[in-house]
């Protein structure tokens, strides 16, 4: 089955192609394309995303970025080619997934009405994915390249990391908008047991970085300080603290920490001679309170599995400390921030399931909740 995946939520513009394989009693998801259009170097002058900046370019970029999605797959994006029954060798695309929220709305709206379009004039069957499922199914995704039909005698020797998953599984979801605790009962099953109170953790990074003045986005900026930072001696060490680290719940809250920050840099006359010190201890602080209250859920939840994801899961320090801590599964790196392979992946296994949306009925939500179908 290959999938169209159809990603506008924030800032960046994604399409990408992958194929799913049921193969024995497991499913093989291969990405065949994967493109993303950022808008990075448009919001950057003003520090952050600005709504309808964004939206307008989605709709200057989605049908390039489709189309080129398509090129790369080897899919020749002409309607005959694409309808159900594919070209002469049945290669055309089966299901169109597309995010529905959360998000900016005028984002979600651009990918939704795109994905509308191509469902009624390609008619394909059209799935709505869940912007923190699709993060949490980046992890679903097998193998990276165009891969040939694995017999049984490889998937039993396969290291993929899909064949590892198995439910009960928790997820700690981390990106620009959001930051959950997730246990995932089966495929579209979740419980969120904690959540942040205020601020995502992608978000904390974001503002900190703007206190610090070390650019945009904040979490890659803040992390390539955090890695010059020396500490030599007591003198120079920041401290900030770990809000909620030892709550007895899942939750997080990070707005706290940040103003800790400005309050800290306020008073420190020559904090601009110790921005490494600084963005790596608050890097830290995020990075102990998240893998705690992961470490924490572990022990109270029976799970088989533990999975991180979202934008904040590109962070390599948390990538490495978490690793260290317990077993966890975590993305490639460009299936952690926003894309469009996660969208498909997760659009697979709701094909499997037929949760198809006749395109006269698919919405978007800006709010939509994990829990709720897409
Ligand atoms: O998942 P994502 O691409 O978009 C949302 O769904 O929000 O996440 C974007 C967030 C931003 O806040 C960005 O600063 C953060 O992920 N981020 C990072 C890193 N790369 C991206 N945070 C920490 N370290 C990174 N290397
Ligand atoms: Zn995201």
């Amino acid at each position: 089955m290959k999938i169209l995946g159809i990603e506008t939520s924030c800032d960046e513009t994604a399409a990408a192609i992958v194929e799913g394989k049921k193969v024995g009693t497991q499913n093989f998801v291969s990405v065949q394309s994967n493109v993303v259009s950022s808008q990075i170097e448009i919001h950057k002058k003003y520090g952050g995303v600005v709504p309808e900046v964004a939206a307008r370019e989605h709709v200057l970029n989605i049908l390039p970025v489709v189309n080129e999605a398509l090129e790369k797959a080897d899919l020749t994006p002409r309607p005959p080619l694409l309808g159900r029954r594919g070209g002469a060798k049945g290669r055309g695309i089966d299901v169109i997934a597309v995010t529905v929220g959360p998000g900016l709305i005028t984002s979600l709206m651009v990918g939704v009405e795109t994905a509308k379009i191509l469902s009624y004039v390609w008619n394909i069957p059209l799935v709505g994915v869940n912007h923190i499922e699709g993060h949490i199914y980046a992890n679903f995704v097998s193998v990276n390249s165009k891969f040939q039909i694995p017999n049984s005698k490889q998937i039993q020797n396969s290291k993929s990391q899909i064949s590892n998953i198995k439910f009960p599984a928790l997820i700690l979801t981390v990106s620009g908008g959001h930051t959950m605790l997730v246990l995932m009962a089966g495929h579209g099953k979740y419980k969120i047991i904690g959540e942040t109170r205020d601020d995502a953790a992608g978000e904390a990074f974001d503002k900190a970085a703007k206190l610090l003045g070390v650019g945009y986005p904040g979490g890659p900026a803040i992390a390539a300080y955090a890695a010059k930072s020396k500490v030599k001696s007591q003198k120079s060490k920041v401290s900030l603290p770990r809000p909620m680290i030892n709550s007895n719940d899942y939750d997080f809250s990070f707005s706290g920490l940040k103003t800790a920050l400005l309050y800290k840099l306020k008073k420190d006359k020559i904090w601009k001679k110790k921005i490494p010190e600084y963005c790596a201890e608050f890097q830290q602080a995020v990075i102990d309170v998240l893998i705690a209250k992961t470490v924490k859920a572990v022990r109270d939840f029976k799970v088989k599995t533990i999975m991180l994801s979202g934008g904040v899961a590109a962070n390599q320090e948390l990538r490495r400390q978490m690793k260290e801590k317990i077993e966890v599964l975590i993305p490639d790196l460009k299936y952690t921030t926003d894309n469009a392979a996660m969208i498909a992946t997760a659009g697979y296994f709701h094909a499997l399931k037929k949760d198809f949306i006749p395109w006269q009925k698919i919405k978007v939500d800006p709010n939509l909740e994990l829990s709720a179908r897409g």
